[in-house]
């Protein structure tokens, strides 16, 4: 069994992708957010750390051999990293990662992150971390590509993601290659409950909202194999058959969740529709005593499961 280090473990969905190769055991998790963590702990046996990470000494971490995580680019400040704001406890969480890879030296670094992290302050973000693993050690075994969940998952949703894999011994580099393209056989039918009723609370009916956007709805809403959003005053239509990208401020002000019709009328898609559009599999339990926006925040945080698990099934190949 292979080790693993998840940091910004959020609810697990990098964990789980890697899990699912049977493979891999978790020996610490790390994660402050404690909504997020409740549900992480429902699902996996280990107990996460849920200190914030600065607060966290090599020394507390076990041994592992492979470091994964996704940390939150939105502040990623190369900038205020070389100012050395001390203050800032946002802005610099990769560098958090690279004291510790640049310590322990796992035999695979796997980080996952936003696609516009390539072109974030003008290249520098994405430099900057790309020398940071050379420096400690991955100089010529890095290997990174932008995969679309739609392309790389069959999943329906049109999510696009950076993934970089830094191996610390040439031959397991040698030996990896990024998952090619698979066809895209589910259909959003497949993930989204069409045929049962759902709770009454996630339907839009007439009187329910402000204004006319009940009659809106009606109107453009006419294809149930599309998935709709309501953009504050209009109604915007996906591509067919695909998810638009999740996002983790959905249900918060004009961020609104998802739409699709049913046959029992039009409404959002429920947190664990969400998590289904992420490739969570049925067994996922979420808990249930949180509020929606605390699970649509997660689900829109997290991965889609079965490209990580592709990904990682072909590290697993590479370290056999
Ligand atoms: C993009 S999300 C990662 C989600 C994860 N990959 C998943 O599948 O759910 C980033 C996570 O980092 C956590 N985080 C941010 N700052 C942190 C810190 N200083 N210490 C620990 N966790 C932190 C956030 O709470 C969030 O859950």
């Amino acid at each position: 069994m292979y080790k693993i280090c998840s940091l910004f473990a959020g609810v697990g969905g990098i964990d789980l992708g890697f899990l699912e190769t049977n493979k891999c055991e978790i020996v610490y998790a790390n994660e402050f957010d404690k909504y997020a963590v409740e549900t992480y702990e429902k699902n996996f046996n280990t107990k996460v750390d849920c200190r914030d990470i600065h607060d966290v000494k090599l020394n507390e971490i076990p041994e592992f051999d492979i470091m994964v995580g996704g940390f939150p680019c939105t502040s990623f400040s190369v900038a205020g990293y070389r100012k050395g704001f001390e203050d800032d406890r946002t802005g610099d969480l990769f560098f958090e990662m690279e004291r510790i890879f640049k310590e322990r030296k796992p035999r695979v670094i796997f980080l996952e992150n936003v696609k516009n992290l390539v072109g974030h302050d003008k290249g520098n973000t994405f430099k900057t971390i790309i020398e940071r693993l050379e420096n400690a050690g991955y100089k010529d075994k890095i290997k990174c590509q932008v995969l679309n969940a739609c392309e790389y998952g069959d999943i329906p949703q049109n999510r696009e993601r950076i993934y970089i894999v830094a191996f610390r011994d040439k031959e397991d580099y040698d030996r990896f290659q990024m998952p090619l393209p698979t066809p895209l056989d589910k259909t959003i039918k497949d993930v989204f409950n069409f045929e049962t009723k759902v709770d009454d609370k996630y339907y839009y009916t007439e009187g329910k909202y402000k204004g006319n956007i009940y009659r809106l709805l009606t109107e453009e809403m006419d294809d149930d194999n599309t998935v709709y959003q309501w953009r504050r005053k209009y109604v915007r239509k996906n591509q067919s058959n695909l998810v638009p990208t999740l996002t983790a401020n959905m249900g918060e002000g004009g961020h609104n969740v998802p739409l699709i019709k049913t046959k029992f009328g039009i409404r959002k898609l429920t947190p664990i529709e969400c998590f289904y559009a992420q490739g969570y599999p049925k067994y996922y339990k979420l808990p249930t005593d949180m509020s929606d926006a605390r699970l649509y925040k997660q689900a829109g945080n997290s991965v889609v499961v079965p490209v990580i698990n592709r990904i990682a099934e072909n590290i697993m190949k590479a370290l056999n």
